[in-house]
């Protein structure tokens, strides 16, 4: 089959499409053919060999993000039934994964990257990583779920979001931002945003701020995976008692917070990755009643995969998804 794959030396210009053998079903694992796979930073950090988490195997292929449809091995869904990728690796019975954090599971990963990933033809996964989904749901929506979606809601609820609160969102346009002001109204909060784009200003339900310097109100909940950039400025926009969630550190990992403004504000700092495929469930539900929109502006064919990626720098107007087959 095809595939993207990335070798030492590392980097975009080495990512190659190559034939290589399709993978062996083993331990009751299930064949799917991938129908689309999102770009995420992620991806681009492993092409780099630049991620916070070890890259198995080298040679790789990258891909964490995808829908696929079961060909064969699954003993409960049915041969053509299209799945979304549970993209977090676990073993089901160390303390988090008992604990509905599978997300955090001491022996596992993410896929894409503690595994070969998604910029291929077909993938073999263990059963309980697949979540079949409505046919309502649109092929583009549903393959942004499992990293954009999700980070985006439980981080919100990691944060202790709920109805009437008010939130301000950092990096809208973003894959994971677009998720984060959508869901946060679907969950009856007033959302802000802050965004380099004018067309954000279509998903909030309040105001988009063009730059951090334009906010002037208070916040409830701060979503800001920007890292570096606008970290602890963000901070300043917290009100009494609210919470900033990061789930990432896009610019940088380093920031100066005002120590003293955190305790005497009772502000909450809180740290947030993936997602649990209960809450997986819960955002599928949420998309029966709410309706969320995903802008995309490109989808590549495999072979397209570095122009696929190029644009994913610079673009400018929603998603870049690929289309293996
Ligand atoms: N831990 C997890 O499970 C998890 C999952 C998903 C993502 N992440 C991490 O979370 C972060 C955001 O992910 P994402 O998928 O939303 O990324 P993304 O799609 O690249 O979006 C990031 C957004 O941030 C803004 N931005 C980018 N560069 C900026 C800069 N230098 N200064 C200010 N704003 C900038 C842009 O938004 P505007 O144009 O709207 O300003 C951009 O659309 C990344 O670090 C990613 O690795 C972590
Ligand atoms: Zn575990």
């Amino acid at each position: 089959m095809k595939a993207a794959v990335v070798r030492d030396p590392f980097g975009l210009e080495n990512l190659k499409i190559e034939d290589v053998r399709k993978p062996v079903l083993e331990n009751g694992d299930v064949r799917v053919k991938i129908n689309l796979a999102g770009v995420n930073p992620i991806d681009l950090n492993i092409i780099r060999n630049k991620t916070l988490y070890r890259m198995n195997p080298v040679p790789h292929i990258p891909g964490s993000e995808a829908t696929g449809t079961i060909l064969e091995g699954s003993k409960s869904l049915k041969r053509g039934e299209r799945v979304i990728i549970y993209p977090r690796l676990f073993d089901g019975t160390c303390e988090m994964c008992v604990s509905g954090r599978e997300y955090m599971c001491t022996h596992g990963g993410l896929f894409g990257v503690a595994t070969n990933g998604a910029y291929c033809e077909e993938v073999s996964l263990p059963e309980k990583n697949l979540i079949p989904y409505p046919k309502e749901i649109g092929g583009e929506l549903a393959a942004s779920l499992s990293v954009g979606g999700l980070t985006a809601y439980h981080g919100l609820r990691r944060a202790g979001a709920r109805e009437g609160q008010k939130v301000l969102v950092y990096g809208a346009s973003g894959n994971t931002g677009i998720f984060a002001v959508q869901i946060a109204a679907a969950m009856g909060m007033e959302v802000d945003a802050v965004s380099s784009r004018d067309w954000v200003s279509e998903y909030v339900n309040g105001t988009a701020f063009r730059s951090d310097s334009d906010v002037t109100g208070s916040y409830d909940v701060i979503v800001n995976s920007l890292g570096s950039v606008l970290f602890a400025e963000s901070t300043k926009h917290l009100a009494i008692g609210g919470s900033l969630v990061t789930f990432g550190a896009l610019t940088g990992t380093g920031s100066e917070l005002d120590i003293g403004k955190l305790y005497t504000r009772e502000n909450s700092v809180v740290g947030s990755t993936g997602g649990s495929r209960s809450e997986l469930l819960d955002l599928l539900k949420l998309l029966r009643t709410h309706k969320i929109r995903i802008p995309v502006e490109k989808i590549f064919p495999l072979d397209r995969i570095h122009d696929a990626m190029e644009l994913f720098q610079k673009r400018s107007s929603g998603r870049i998804l690929i289309r293996p087959a």
